[in-house]
C-alpha cells in the first residue's frame, strides 16, 4: 500500500523518530519530521534517511512553546501547498520537580497541546489537511485516572471551589498552572494528558465528515528521553524497576506502532481516547470508557480554554462548506 504525506512532531528522538521510521517502511511517500530547531530536525531527517536508505524525510523547525515558531512552520507548509494525510502530534514531555512556564505563561507539559492546536487550526484554515486526513495526538495512561502517583485534578471541584463554577476558567488555570493550582509534576502531566483526550473529543465535533482525530496513549516505553526531567523517584527508582517487570515496558517501535494503528481507524471512533486496558501499560489498545473522559462539559471547557490560551479558534466545519473554514483570533494570537 502506498501513502502520501505524513507530518510527525517531536521526531528528534523516541517515539516520534520510531514512528517516522515505521511510516517510511510502511510506504509513505514523504514524512515531514519536526524538531524545535531546524538543525535538530535536519539531523533527525539525515539520520532517518541514512538508516532507511531513502530520502523521504523533510525537516521542519517547530517549537511548540513559541507561537512565532508555529506560524513560521505553517508559512513553510503553506508555501509547499501539499495536503497532509496523517498528522501525528507526538511531541510531549514529563515535567520536572521545578515548575516551568513558557514565555506565553503555559506550564511546560501543557505547552505542546497549545502549539499542536495552533498548528492543526492553521492547517485546517489553509486547507492543508486532505479530506480523509487522520490526526493522532499523544495521550498517556495517567489520563485514565488509575495510575499510582499520577492523580488527576477534579476539574468540576476546582471550578466550584475557585472559579465560581466556571470549568473553562479552571481548565485555563491547569494550562497555566495557576492561579490556585499547586504545582506537582506528576499531577501536571496527568492533567496535561487528560486535557489532550478532552481536546481530541471536542475537535472531532468540529472536523469535516471525512476527517478523524484520536488521542492515543503509546504505552510505557522507557527507552526514550521522555523522563529526562522527571524527579529522582520516577527516574532512578520506578522506571528501572518497572522496566524489568513483564508487561510494564515495550520497545519504542511497539509503542509508536499504536499511532500508526490508530491512523487506520474509521471516522466512527473519531474523538475517542485509545490506551492500554485499565491498569495496564502495554498490550493492545482499546477505547477508554471511564466516565470522566466522556464528560462533555469537561471536553468543551478544555476546548474553550485551549482556544483562549492559544488565541486561535475555528468554527465547526459544515459538511456542505465549499471554502476554507473561518478562523477567528482572540487575544494573545500569534
Ligand atoms: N515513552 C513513554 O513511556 C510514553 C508513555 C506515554 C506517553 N508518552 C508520550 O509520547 C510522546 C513522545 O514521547 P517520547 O517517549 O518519545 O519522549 P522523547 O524521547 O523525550 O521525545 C519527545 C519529543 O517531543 C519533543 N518536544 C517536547 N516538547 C516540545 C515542544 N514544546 N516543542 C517542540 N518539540 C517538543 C522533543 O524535542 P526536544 O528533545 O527538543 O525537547 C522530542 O523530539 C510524548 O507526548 C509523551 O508524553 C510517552
Amino acid at each position: 500500500m502506498e501513502y502520501s504525506i505524513a507530518l510527525v512532531t517531536g521526531a528528534t528522538s523516541g517515539l516520534g523518530q520510531a514512528a517516522a521510521r515505521l511510516l517510511a517502511k510502511g510506504g509513505w511517500h514523504e514524512i515531514i519530521v519536526t524538531g524545535r530547531s531546524l538543525a535538530g530536525a535536519q539531523q533527525a531527517a539525515a539520520q532517518l534517511a541514512a538508516e532507511n536508505k531513502t530520502v523521504i524525510f523533510t525537516p521542519l523547525a517547530l517549537d511548540l512553546d513559541k507561537p512565532s515558531s508555529v506560524q513560521s512552520a505553517l508559512a513553510e507548509l503553506v508555501k509547499r501547498g501539499k495536503p497532509i494525510e496523517f498528522l501525528l502530534l507526538n511531541a510531549g514531555m514529563v515535567p520536572g520537580k521545578k515548575r516551568v512556564l513558557t514565555a506565553a505563561g503555559v506550564e511546560a507539559s501543557q505547552a505542546p497541546l497549545i502549539g499542536h492546536h495552533q498548528l492543526t487550526a492553521g492547517l485546517l484554515r489553509a486547507n492543508l489537511l486532505s479530506p480523509n486526513a487522520r490526526i493522532v495526538i499523544a495521550g498517556a495512561e495517567p489520563a485514565r485516572g488509575d495510575v499510582p502517583l499520577f492523580s488527576l485534578t477534579d476539574v468540576a471541584a476546582l471550578a466550584a471551589k475557585r472559579h465560581q463554577g466556571n470549568r473553562t476558567a479552571a481548565m485555563e488555570a491547569l494550562l497555566r498552572n495557576g492561579p490556585n493550582v499547586k504545582y506537582q509534576a506528576n499531577r501536571a502531566y496527568a492533567d496535561a494528558k487528560v486535557i489532550v483526550a478532552w481536546w481530541a473529543a471536542a475537535l472531532a465535533r468540529r472536523l469535516p465528515p471525512g476527517m478523524a482525530v484520536y488521542a492515543v496513549a503509546p504505552g510505557a516505553a522507557t527507552d526514550t528521553k521522555v523522563s529526562r526531567n522527571a524527579g529522582w523517584a520516577l527516574k532512578w527508582l520506578m522506571i528501572p524497576i518497572v522496566k524489568h517487570i513483564p508487561g510494564m515496558n515495550q520497545t519504542p517501535e511497539t509503542a509508536a506502532r499504536r499511532y500508526l494503528q490508530a491512523s487506520e481507524f474509521g471516522t466512527d471512533v473519531s474523538g475517542q481516547f485509545f490506551a492500554s486496558a485499565p491498569k495496564k501499560f502495554t498490550g493492545p489498545i482499546e477505547v477508554m470508557r471511564q466516565p470522566h473522559l466522556h464528560d462533555r462539559a469537561n471536553q468543551e471547557a478544555a476546548w474553550q480554554a485551549v482556544v483562549k490560551v492559544s488565541g486561535v479558534d475555528f468554527e465547526p466545519i459544515k459538511p456542505a462548506s465549499p471554502s476554507v473554514p473561518p478562523i477567528t483570533k482572540g487575544p494573545g494570537a500569534p
